[in-house]
């Protein structure tokens, strides 16, 4: 038995998207240093013209030229979208800041949210949002409280749905009960699958898992080692484990894993470590993000590749057995 990869919906807002959807983040902010507006606006235009309809961005991914502007990715999205905007999906985020030593800064008031909300619209140049995240919770803030701004929003018409990412179960159902949540945007790829305890709560309530970071901050494909020498200053991979010489050691049995199985069904890496999970649910979406238009279609090309239900559950059990190093979580799984 296999999952069909041909379209997905963004849970129980019936929004429609591309199974896997471009994460634009890298295009400005984290992954070296921050490209030119009209150069990423032209990637994420490539992105469309390859067939992916649902584009992920955030208010606080920007970066710097060398003058020390600030570079926006919703501006490059915004540049890029508008000509196509009835045949696209985009979600945003607000409730992040960055400090300037990558910390982050957590502020979900509504009287932020009221602020953010206009400040994105205005840099995507458009008149209403498709999903909208809370892009991390904010202890100071009860879920209530921000699920009421979202039902507001939605009223407004400034927003049609709205998703949480780093959701907890508790946070997802008390937010849920107040305006349904259409999304989860929560860090899983195969080195990190810390967050499937919260999959019987998404099916229940009907919320879709937007993967993000879904090959593992690039580690899955292969394409990298630890004397990689990633580009420019701001980037934020040098620091995690799975690009150090100790992690990468024990994350290379996936490598392994991964390199057979792209052997076997004639696809690459990338395309395999996407497959996993597009073949798991019906309603995971994977966010892959590249700089580069060949490698967002050879990503994109992941939903042709099938996995059986058998074939998921055999990496599952592996990846079990493995114990890993990874960014961001407390442990592998
Ligand atoms: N909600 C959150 O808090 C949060 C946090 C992080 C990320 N995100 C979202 O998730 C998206 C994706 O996450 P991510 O960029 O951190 O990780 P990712 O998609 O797992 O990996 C992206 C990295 O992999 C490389 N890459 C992409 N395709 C490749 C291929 N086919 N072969 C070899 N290398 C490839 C890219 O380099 P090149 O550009 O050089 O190809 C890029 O550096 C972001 O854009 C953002 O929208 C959300």
């Amino acid at each position: 038995m296999t999952i069909s990869a041909a379209r997905r919906v963004l849970g129980n807002s019936g929004i429609e998207v591309s199974p896997v959807g471009l994460g634009c983040m890298g295009l400005t902010h984290a992954s070296g240093d921050a490209m030119p507006t009209h150069e990423a606006a032209r990637v994420i235009r490539e992105a469309f013209e390859a067939g992916y309809t649902f584009f992920d961005t955030a208010e606080c991914y920007a970066g710097e030229d060398a003058e020390g502007n600030e570079l926006y990715n919703e501006v490059a999205v915004g540049e890029a979208l508008r000509p196509v905007r009835d045949q696209v999906v985009i979600a945003t985020k607000f409730g992040v800041q960055h400090n300037p030593d990558k910390t982050l800064r957590m502020d979900s008031r509504p009287e932020t949210i009221r602020a953010s909300v206009e400040g994105s619209l205005r840099r995507l140049g458009i008149d209403y949002i498709d999903l909208y995240y809370q892009h991390r919770i904010d202890p100071n803030v009860e879920p209530e409280e921000v699920a009421g701004v979202m039902a507001d929003l939605i009223r407004e018409g400034k927003i049609r749905a709205w998703g949480i990412s780093e959701a907890t179960e508790d946070y997802l159902r008390r937010a849920h009960a107040v305006c349904p949540v259409a999304a989860v945007q929560n860090r899983y790829s195969m080195l990190a699958r810390w967050h499937e305890p919260l999959f019987p709560v998404l099916e229940e309530l009907n919320v879709a898992l937007v993967a993000f970071s879904p090959m593992a901050n690039g580690f899955l494909t292969g394409a990298y080692s630890p004397t990689t020498q990633f580009e420019g200053v701001q980037d934020f991979r040098d620091g995690m484990p799975q690009y150090t010489e100790q992690g990468y050691e024990k994350d290379r049995a996936v490598l392994d894993l991964i390199g057979g199985l792209a052997r076997e069904k004639g696809a690459t890496m990338a395309q395999i470590s996407l497959a996993w999970m597009l073949c798991k649910k019906p309603w995971i979406i994977p966010i892959p993000g590249s700089r580069k238009p060949e490698r967002l279609r050879e990503n994109f090309g992941a939903a042709r590749v099938e996995l059986t239900t058998n074939e998921v559950a055999r990496i599952d059990a592996a990846l079990d057995s493995m114990d890993l190093a990874v960014f961001g979580g407390h442990g592998a799984k």
